[in-house]
């Protein structure tokens, strides 16, 4: 059918693109849009496999349409997720397809009754059940957490295609390329990236606990419900999420500043200048003016963080203190921290930012670098200082 390629035999993308929301889960901003994938499986049964965000419905269902044989209809809607950006459709598929099944294991068909109520015929399926379509057989595999607690992925073992859900999904539409052997996958990785730090990062032990049982299943493409699909590579989503999760860094240093008067940001350009001089280029954000969904993407990879700011009424800068949240949110583990902070009178940033260390068990590079308003030649030599011993302990 045209424009709608086939991601394995009978098995075809009735995903959307989305240009229009501007910010997914009304946080992340979506400079290359977002896509909600779906596919059919089109045998003696058919079967939708995840849906879309309601909004885009219509889209959704011409897709499917084009594809349904005629006087066929949907047999099966199989939930590997029921987040809204896949099952807002739910209500007016259903209405459209009224024999359709939903499918889905216990607490998918628990959380489907509240979101959308319980006038459909249900199949409850558990880990390592089957479907039977007649040529295709598609296997279940719960992988809880792998954004939400119902998330299962589901194998076709006829074709080798595993419908991911969430896991190895990422941002950016796929109207420029869907398969990893069209796209510019420099771009797509790194949105990819920064879908994976803010939307799944904090279930990082699960992803891995998901790999883990999925090893043995001998899969030919990965399709996760947004962004590109694996058909080339298959197995580099799952090592990029592999690592992603278990925070493996690379030997690299991020520098994550915030200033108001130009102080602190004194202090950063030196300590920035002399990890360059090491061979160290940092990637340096302003945290006011960054998008801490990118802040957070480009800081995932670094063993080294220097983190900047000023006090304020007594704490932290406040995006700093946004930025820290979300990072302890995401259980930031095994990195190198350094510290340049700022006063005026009485200061409480440095210790707020002792205090974050603390609680992740992060280790602190000395000399910590506390600066009373623009600082002394002294000053300035300290950041060359814990950019030097920064410098040391990742190479090292
Ligand atoms: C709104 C505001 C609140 C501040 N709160 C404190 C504070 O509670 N304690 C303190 O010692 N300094 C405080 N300061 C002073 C700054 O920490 C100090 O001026 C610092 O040098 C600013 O760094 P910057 O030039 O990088 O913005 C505050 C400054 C501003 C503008
Ligand atoms: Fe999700
Ligand atoms: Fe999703």
């Amino acid at each position: 059918m045209i424009g709608l390629p086939a991601v394995a035999r009978d098995t075809y993308w009735v995903g959307v693109n989305d240009h229009e929301t501007d910010l997914f889960e009304a946080l992340w901003p979506l400079p290359y849009g977002v896509s909600y994938n779906a596919y059919l499986v089109v045998d003696n049964k058919i079967a939708l496999i995840d849906a879309v965000k309601g909004h885009f419905l219509a889209d959704h269902l011409g897709k499917i349409r084009a594809l349904l044989p005629a006087h066929k209809s949907l047999d099966y809607l199989i939930i590997n997720h029921m987040e809204p950006d896949h099952t807002g459709a739910i209500d007016i598929l259903r209405s459209v397809f009224p024999h359709m099944t939903l499918v889905g294991n216990k607490k998918t068909l628990e959380m489907l009754r509240a979101f959308y109520g319980a006038d459909s015929a249900c199949l409850e399926v558990g880990d390592g059940d089957e479907l039977d379509l007649g040529t295709h057989r598609l296997q279940f595999h719960l992988t809880p957490m792998v954004h939400w607690p119902e998330t299962m992925m589901t194998f076709d073992a006829t074709t080798g295609v595993l419908f991911s859900g969430d896991a190895f999904g990422g941002f950016g539409a796929v109207d420029r390329g869907l398969f990893d052997d069209e796209v510019n996958l420099e771009l797509m990785q790194r949105e990819m990236l920064r879908y994976f730090t803010n939307i799944v990062a904090r279930y990082g032990q699960m992803v891995i606990k998901a790999i883990e049982k999925l090893r043995p299943v001998p899969l030919r493409v990965v399709a996760p419900t947004h962004g590109t699909v694996w058909r080339r590579n298959p197995s580099l989503p799952v090592e990029l999420y592999a690592r992603w999760s278990a925070q493996e860094c690379d030997p690299t240093v991020a520098v994550i500043y915030g200033s108001m008067y130009g102080n602190t940001y004194r202090l950063v350009e030196v300590a920035a200048r002399a990890l360059t001089e090491r061979g160290l280029a940092p990637v340096v954000h302003d945290i006011a003016r960054s998008h801490a969904s990118h802040v957070v993407a480009d800081l995932w990879t670094c063993k080294g963080l220097i983190l900047a700011c000023p006090t304020y009424n007594t704490g932290l800068f406040p995006p700093m203190e946004s930025l820290l949240a979300l990072l302890e949110n995401k259980l930031l583990k095994n990195r190198l921290l350094g510290f340049v902070t700022s006063y005026a009178w009485a200061g409480g940033a440095r210790k707020a930012l002792e205090a974050f260390a603390q609680r992740l068990s992060l280790e602190v590079v000395p000399p910590v670098v506390e600066v009373k308003g623009a600082g002394t030649a002294q000053d300035l030599e300290q950041c060359a200082l814990l950019a030097a011993h920064l410098a040391e302990r990742i190479s090292s």
